[in-house]
């Protein structure tokens, strides 16, 4: 009786929006915690489109095997998640099973997310419903073409490589090692991104981490492996990496990993990155495809130079034309920033191009100077303009330019000549969005297998329900 009074005293002093408010069953700290478990898993990198509203979904991604439109995971109860219980979240972020049983795509990374713990996931869910702003709005559907529209062939590659365990005790390991696996493996899903995929696109566990490609960008090595990976990084650096995104005379991050950063890992605390750089460093060496297993490690490669004394003085029309078009390009439109001999400034917030990941792998350079770099974190914006900019002509580098600035910038501040073998058919691959490699073709192939084998199964089943159904 004295409750009910008092709340109605209270609900006569709050006016409207409180009256309004639906019953709120979680407590603060749940939801705090959730919003804070749901940072680090990055759910808002995916779930929310262009300019879009948080977690509203609509962000079309490319797969090997076509579009795949992210959902609307909002708590409106017409188009969101608003209907969804505590364990159908669970089922989704976990099993990859939408709560009207369909099977969701691993676009989605709940391969990933399978590692966190009931607790942890029921606080997500508690954020999900009482943190985010409902949006009544609907997304695109998803059609994949067939037979990738059959969803039910996701149970096949679940069955084959969803591995639902909790992660193995390792009762050695110091607590804080523990937690960096619990993130790094889980939440913060780093090897949906470093880590190479096999024939059907599922991760390959004994190159774990040991770098892929991911659209036009590459997420390089980041085992142990002190020449193919980040063994010569301290913790401190890793930790300053997922912070800021930038540890400079070694790497920048653009692309994909300038998002995580700045959505995610940029908010996490500072015990749980330190965590998350012990794991990664941690890991055993493993040397990746294409990686140089002795040698300079890709953050010793290269040094200051210039080849201003052959284009000056040349006419621009002669300088365009010839074996210095590469010099004329970078003189024109980086120099200006990187200095005239690729040394940066002394403050690294426009780095040095040696000495740095991004000139070594020639697709990131080739992202770079195509796609630029846009970052926010405590830090500030960093960014750097794209030149692959078809609409703001000013900005634009053709094919030939910019394969010539790339071979320019492999000689001159990277590898050396020898990597200086960019094409413009290479640029103009990283133009549309990554190279496409036969394993696409290779997963087309498996998936038709997979759908075929589902069907089998399915007619299979149907046969013996017929016949126990005569019996
Ligand atoms: C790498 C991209 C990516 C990330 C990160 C991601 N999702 Fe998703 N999610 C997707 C895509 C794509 C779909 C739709 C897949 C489909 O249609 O099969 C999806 C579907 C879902 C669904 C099913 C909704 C429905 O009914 O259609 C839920 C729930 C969900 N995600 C929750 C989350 C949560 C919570 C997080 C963070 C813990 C998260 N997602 C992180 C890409 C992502
Ligand atoms: C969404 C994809 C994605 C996720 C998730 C991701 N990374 Fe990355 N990572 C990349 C890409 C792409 C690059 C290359 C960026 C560049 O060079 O500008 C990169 C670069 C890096 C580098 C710099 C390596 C170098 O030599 O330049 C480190 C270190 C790194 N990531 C660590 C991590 C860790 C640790 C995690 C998980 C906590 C993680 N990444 C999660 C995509 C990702
Ligand atoms: C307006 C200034 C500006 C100009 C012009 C500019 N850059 Fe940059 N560049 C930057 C900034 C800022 C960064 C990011 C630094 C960071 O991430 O901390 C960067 C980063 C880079 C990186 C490292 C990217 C990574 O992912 O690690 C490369 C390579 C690069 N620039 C090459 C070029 C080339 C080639 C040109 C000319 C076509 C160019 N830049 C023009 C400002 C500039």
């Amino acid at each position: 009786m004295m409750k009910a009074a008092l709340n109605f005293l209270l609900a006569l002093m709050l006016p409207g929006a409180v009256l309004a408010a639906p019953a709120q069953p979680f407590d603060a700290a749940t939801v705090a915690r959730g919003k804070y478990l749901a940072t680090a898993s990055d759910c808002m990198a995916c779930h929310t489109a262009h300019h879009g509203q948080p977690m509203a979904g609509g962000l079309v991604m490319s797969s090997p095997v076509g579009e795949i439109v992210s959902t609307n995971i909002t708590p409106s109860r017409e188009h969101g998640i608003g209907k969804y219980t505590a364990q159908q979240f669970s089922d989704a972020v976990r099993k990859g099973v939408r709560a009207d049983g369909q099977m969701l795509y691993p676009a989605m990374p709940y391969t990933a997310y399978a590692r966190m713990t009931d607790a942890d996931v029921n606080a997500m869910y508690a954020y999900f419903m009482q943190g985010v702003p409902a949006v009544d709005r609907p997304t695109t559907p998803t059609s994949l073409p067939f037979p990738m529209n059959i969803r039910l062939s996701m149970k096949a590659w679940n069955a084959l490589f969803l591995d639902q365990q909790p992660l193995r005790p390792e009762p050695q390991r110091s607590a804080q090692w523990l937690r960096g696996q619990y993130l790094a493996e889980g939440a913060a899903h780093c090897s949906t991104c470093h880590t190479p995929r096999g024939a059907l696109m599922q991760e390959d566990k004994t190159r774990h981490l040991s770098g892929a490609q991911v659209g036009p960008w590459y997420a390089p090595n980041i085992t142990s492996h002190p020449v193919a990976g980040i063994g010569a990084w301290t913790e401190a650096e890793v930790v300053q990496y997922l912070q800021t995104g930038r540890v400079a005379g070694k790497a920048q991050a653009a692309g994909s990993m300038a998002e995580a950063i700045s959505l995610s890992f940029s908010h996490l605390e500072p015990g749980d990155l330190r965590a998350i750089a012990v794991y990664i460093k941690s890991l055993p060496p493993s040397v990746g495809h294409g990686d140089q297993s002795a040698g300079p490690s890709r953050f010793e490669q290269g040094k200051a130079g210039n080849a201003l004394d052959k284009i000056r003085g040349v006419p621009y029309q002669e300088n365009i034309k010839g074996a210095n078009l590469g010099a004329q390009v970078f003189s024109a439109n980086c120099a200006s920033c990187h200095g005239a001999s690729g040394q940066g400034t002394s403050d690294a917030y426009y780095p040095s191009l040696f000495h740095n990941s991004a000139t070594v792998n020639t697709n990131n350079l080739l992202a770079t100077i195509l796609l630029g770099v846009d970052r926010k974190t405590a830090d500030g914006h960093v960014f750097m303009p794209p030149f692959g900019d078809q609409v703001n002509a000013v900005n634009h580098l053709s094919d030939t330019e910019v394969a010539a600035l790339a071979n320019y910038m492999l000689v001159q501040f990277g590898p050396g000549q020898a990597a200086a073998t960019v094409t413009p058919e290479a640029v103009a691959q990283v133009r549309q969005g990554g190279p496409q490699s036969n394993l696409l073709t290779l997963a087309r192939a498996g998936m038709v297998l997979g759908a075929l084998a589902v069907a089998l199964l399915i007619v299979f089943i149907l046969r013996r329900r017929k016949r126990a159904g005569a019996n």
